[in-house]
């Protein structure tokens, strides 16, 4: 039976031990993937970024994720993500060593930006996504134009996939999350606003959904059958043109089908609707004072009118949500302002079946144990989304406190 909102009455108690398909997590609070910042020129800062997930994990928290491990170098963002490469095994051990000695269980988001890119490697080249079309991120690096993949790059991408899903589990992970939303490449794919192809990946969504399941296949068989899969998925775009409920509640009844353990229901286009994925105050005068190069600088300027301030409100993705949770019998994660010990609550007799916090845990990496404890009902995060720039300074903080470490000097 799908997970129906009037079925979930009983009550859920967050605190308690669950298993994610036989995974067993000793409560419902998951750390979400918000990407570190510890990653100096691609390489894992061992002691920024296990201090940082140890944070969370001695905090309280069931599951805590890591992001993002691109799953090829072209897959960047910028130079300052990691790739998921052998030769960074040992870092990310570390790592997930760090965030298992505190009782905590380890996931990796695995990402690939597609045409979105400011890495300095497509520098004279194009970046690669769905279509042809323009990087505004890359704008002024070299790289303005992303170009369309060829039918023959495809296989290969999904064995990227593949391989960075194996590494992971390698190196200690007990879950991967693959991004399928925000405009990253599987969310590039399924939008058909970036979508334009003519080929068997493009058109109806059966069409534009073909490369995202086909990877989630691919992960599946890099990470065996008993590690779960988790899919972070958009609900909306947030754009005109751009992916809608219709489609993302069939997709999501395409996930169920193909291999994945539990969705994270999220939505926006970092390039085309950043703000819908985290409401509030733009952040983007904060992330243009962060640039060290006047070139970034005048990036981000030009790109300050696709990241216009929303109206927050706590679980801001909750009602889009519940349509997914009508028709598909999979666990739910809510994502999205969970801000309070009652948000968490309320999700949890909605139907979720556990929360992923972002701003929260940076604000306050213990929240789950002091929500247990009862010394706090409310996080103290104001939502000022100043943190999102610090990620571009010395690591991902809240800039209200000193709770997580700033990056080392690698
Ligand atoms: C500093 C920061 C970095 C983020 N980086 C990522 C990321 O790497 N991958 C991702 O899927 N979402 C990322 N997000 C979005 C969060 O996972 C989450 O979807 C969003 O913050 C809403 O949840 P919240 O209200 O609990 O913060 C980031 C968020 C923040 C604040
Ligand atoms: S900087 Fe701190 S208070 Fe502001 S949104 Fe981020 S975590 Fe919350």
């Amino acid at each position: 039976m799908p997970n129906s909102i009037e079925s979930a009455s009983n009550t859920v108690d967050p605190f308690a031990p669950w298993a994610l398909k036989g995974l067993w997590l000793r409560n419902r609070f998951i750390k979400a993937a918000t990407f570190e910042g510890h990653c100096p020129g691609g390489r894992p800062h061992r002691e920024g970024l296990a201090g940082f997930h140890e944070a969370f994990a001695k905090g309280g928290v069931g599951l805590c994720t890591l992001a993002y491990g691109a799953v090829e170098p072209g897959g960047r963002t910028f130079d300052d993500q990691m790739c998921l490469k052998d030769d960074i095994l040992d870092d990310l051990r570390y790592v997930t060593d760090a965030i298992h000695r505190h009782g905590a269980k380890a996931s990796i988001q695995l990402a690939h930006c597609g045409g979105s890119s400011k890495w300095s490697g497509w520098i004279g080249q194009r970046a690669r996504g769905p279509s042809n079309g323009f990087n505004g991120l890359g704008m002024f690096v070299g790289t303005p134009l992303a170009r369309a993949l060829g039918l023959n790059e495809l296989p290969k991408l999904a064995d990227d996939y593949r391989v960075s899903a194996e590494r992971a589990v390698a190196a200690g992970f007990d879950a991967v999350e693959l991004h399928m939303g925000h405009g990253y490449l599987l969310s590039q794919f399924l939008s058909p606003a970036v979508n334009k192809r003519r080929d068997e990946f493009g058109g109806p969504l059966e069409n534009r959904a073909r490369f995202p399941l086909q990877v989630i296949r691919a992960v599946r068989e890099g990470v065996g059958g008993s590690v779960p899969i988790v899919v972070k998925m958009n609900l909306r775009d947030g754009f005109r043109g751009g992916l809608e409920i219709e489609d993302s509640v069939a997709f999501a009844k395409l996930l169920e089908a193909n291999e994945a353990d539990a969705l994270v229901l999220t939505g926006g286009f970092t390039s085309k609707s950043a703000m819908y994925l985290f409401r509030g105050p733009t952040f983007v005068h904060e992330l243009i004072k962060a640039q060290r190069r006047k070139i970034d600088k005048l990036v981000y300027r030009m790109a300050a009118p696709t990241m216009k301030s929303l109206p927050f409100e706590e679980l801001y993705f909750l009602d889009l949500a519940k349509q997914v949770m009508a028709a598909v019998d999979l666990p739910l994660i809510c994502i999205g302002g969970v801000q309070s010990l009652a948000s968490v609550r309320r999700a949890l007799a909605e139907g979720f079946q556990a929360v992923q916090l972002g701003r929260a845990l940076i604000h306050d990496p213990a929240l789950a144990q002091h929500y247990a404890e009862g010394s706090k009902t409310e996080s103290g995060c104001t939502v000022c989304n100043r943190c999102v720039a610090e990620m571009d300074r010395d690591g991902v903080r809240c800039v209200l406190n000193d709770a997580l470490p700033a990056r080392s000097p690698s």
